[in-house]
């Protein structure tokens, strides 16, 4: 992956004075002019191509079909109606992200269908700017190590994106769970990057989508499908060399928490008493983790995220809290990681600070680094010092 096109539809020509309440007050000049720095960074060049008229957009597709290697789209509103833009993506064939700014989910109706997506392997909204950067960490990881999607259910948000290493089987396998306080605008692609980078250190990795608060899933659906996502592994192993006994789960945020609950899940999995788990990690790594629910809606954190998770609060459901919160779970059994920056400004790294002393007076196996400075986000990048400390620690 070396030359991307970033192609905007239209009206886009007019961001930073559009609905700045929708779109912000940045310039498609201005954007533009990130998006190059972020490519810079991966490695990437970008081309630019913005127009207001459909003939155009697919003109531009058409002529970079030789001279690009992926397209990242925002079709503006001819996402929602353009079949002419759908049939020159899947013409072109290149590796494709769609993105858009704003919510499309939360807005209109209408603007929750594309009829592009289906021509894109991603789609990324409702992140603002953020979302271009993310979508050209998608392809470049893509393309570094292609993923296998492999469903799990039947639901659309059931998969999860395996990566198997060369190399002598059996491999220790990295579960990766992703954050965004289990809403459906963050999704798996926020942990490609350290997917990619277990894979080239000999981790075979599986990298879980899973139902969220606002595409059918939350209470007790986004912990069901995380479960059955760890045990399809038990039909993997088999076949992909897994070694089921060397199994850490790597989650981030709100991921975090999924992570180390189902570490607990053999003695308090709460949904389905008579199900027996056939996968559970042995190590958790939890970096930035939201540990405690109680205290998270006590917070507010994301404006009621948790309340939306479980639908419940802390007084009318304490007994979802008692099942989904890892504070309440203790001890684990499983030996973990937690890590979280002082300068986190998502979830107070007080959470952890509590939460790794109540797992050591429990008689957990937790060790913690803290890091000064760091922020929420900084750590699912692997050129982090966080990522380093938790490289270090995986090998220990
Ligand atoms: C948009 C969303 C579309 O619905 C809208 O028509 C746009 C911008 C976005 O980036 O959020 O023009 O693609």
């Amino acid at each position: 992956m070396k030359n991307v096109l970033v192609i905007h539809g239209p009206n886009l020509n007019l961001l930073g004075t559009r609905e700045p309440d929708v779109y912000g007050s940045t310039t498609l000049g201005e954007l533009e002019g990130q998006i190059a720095g972020w490519a810079a960074a991966m490695d990437l060049h970008c081309s630019f191509f913005q127009s207001n008229h459909e003939g155009a957009l697919i003109d531009a597709l058409h002529e970079a079909r030789a001279s690009v290697d992926g397209v990242v789209i925002n079709g503006g509103a001819l996402t929602h109606y353009s079949y002419a833009l759908h049939d020159a993506l899947v013409a072109i064939d290149k590796p494709t992200v769609e993105v858009h700014i704003s919510n499309v989910h939360a807005r209109e109706a209408w603007r929750r269908t594309s009829v592009t997506a289906p021509a894109a392997d991603h789609t990324i909204y409702g992140r603002g700017l953020r979302g271009y950067h993310d979508a050209l960490r998608r392809l470049v990881t893509r393309a570094a190590v292609p993923p296998q999607r492999v469903s799990y259910g039947q639901a659309d948000a059931q998969y999860a994106e395996l990566r198997v290493p060369d190399g002598a089987d059996p491999h220790p396998v990295a579960v990766l769970i992703h954050g965004g306080f289990w809403q459906d605008v963050w999704t798996l692609d926020l942990m490609d990057s350290l997917a990619v980078d277990l894979h080239t250190r000999g981790w075979a990795t599986w990298n879980v989508e899973y139902r969220r608060v606002d595409n059918g899933g939350g209470w007790p659906l986004t912990m069901e499908d995380v479960a059955a996502a760890l045990d399809h592994l038990s039909q993997l192993s088999s076949v992909h060399g897994l070694d089921l006994a060397d199994v850490v789960a790597v989650g981030h945020s709100a991921g975090g928490q999924l992570a180390l609950w189902s570490a607990a899940r053999p003695a308090r999995y709460p949904v389905q008493p008579d199900v027996t788990p056939l996968v559970v990690p042995q190590r958790v790594v939890a970096l930035a983790p939201v540990a405690d629910l109680t205290e998270a809606f006590r917070l507010d954190l994301d404006d009621g995220a948790v309340e939306r998770f479980l639908r419940r609060t802390p007084a009318a459901g304490p007994e979802r809290y008692q099942a989904a919160s890892p504070i309440q779970q203790l001890p684990l059994g499983a030996r973990q990681l937690i890590v979280h920056g002082d300068a986190d400004d998502r979830v107070p790294v007080d959470i952890s600070q509590a939460y790794v002393a109540a797992s050591q007076k429990a008689g957990d196996d937790v060790t913690f680094h803290l890091h000064p400075g760091a922020d929420h986000f900084g750590m699912i990048d692997p050129g982090s010092v966080e990522w380093a400390g938790v490289i270090e620690w995986l090998a220990d």
